[in-house]
């Protein structure tokens, strides 16, 4: 899978890239990360790459010829891949985006800065928005790097455990089950006896039952688009969960 990463900061996503899950991948050869200076293209002596807006107000936009010019010199006329522009106006990014996006081949990134970048850019360049949430940022270039692990996640042969993606919290529809190593106390916290028990049965069920509470708890807004059992269900109304009722997670004590 190849991205091409456009900025004004580049120099921000090497030392990211260059750790853990996203080095490795780029080792296994299943990643490949190019990063482009937008700035480079700006062709003026200041190589200036924003300007005030049309029709005033505050705050600076980005120019729409050094992106164009950027873009096109390294992806051609029209881009030969998806161009994705990250914004806080974009659809929000899940873990089924994420599946979506792991079936291409190429991706473009485009890390937009200050207030916006020339509308041009959404209508003519960009082949689709997405935001990493309902949050404002002061650039897209987080929102770059998220995208590319959890995409990089998900192609084969980057997880040890190639079964980890399909067990995620939100892979599932739910959140995950709480997770527990050595030693069995702690501090004087004990884990859960199930655990030490061997009865892989009961642990499976505790294990959903965790997941649902979490997911009450936290996430109440996915339990109405998750697939859920009549064993599910009866244990979330034992919870005080009504289906249907108005979702608002509940506050943590
Ligand atoms: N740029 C600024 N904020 C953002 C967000 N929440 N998601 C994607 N890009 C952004």
């Amino acid at each position: 899978m190849r991205f091409d990463v456009f900025s004004l900061f580049p120099e921000v996503f090497s030392e990211y890239l260059n750790a853990s899950i996203l080095k490795r991948a780029q080792e296994l050869k299943a990643l490949e990360v190019h990063l482009h200076n937008i700035r480079d293209w700006a062709i003026d002596s200041h190589h200036t790459t924003d300007d005030t807006p049309y029709g005033g107000g505050g705050g600076m936009v980005m120019k729409p010829e050094p992106i164009f010019a950027a873009l096109e010199s390294v992806l051609g006329a029209p881009p030969s891949c998806p161009v994705i522009l990250l914004t806080p106006q974009g659809r929000l990014l899940t873990q089924k985006i994420a599946f979506e996006l792991a079936e291409h081949p190429h991706l473009a990134l485009l890390c937009g800065r200050y207030e916006s970048v020339d509308e041009r850019i959404c209508q003519h360049l960009a082949t689709d928005a997405i935001s990493i949430g309902d949050y404002v940022l002061s650039g897209g270039e987080l929102p770059a790097l998220v995208i590319i692990e959890a995409v990089t996640r998900l192609l084969p042969g980057v997880l040890g455990d190639p079964t980890a993606p399909q067990n995620d919290s939100h892979a599932t529809g739910l959140l995950e089950y709480p997770h527990y190593t050595r030693p069995p106390e702690f501090r004087g916290w004990r884990i859960p006896d199930v655990l030490l028990s061997g009865n892989h049965a009961e642990i499976a069920r505790w294990r959903r039952h965790e997941s649902l509470r979490r997911t009450l708890q936290n996430r109440p807004d996915l339990l109405k688009n998750a697939l859920l059992s009549q064993d599910d269900l009866a244990f979330l109304e034992t919870l005080g969960y009504q289906p249907g009722e108005p979702i608002t997670p509940s506050t943590q004590t």
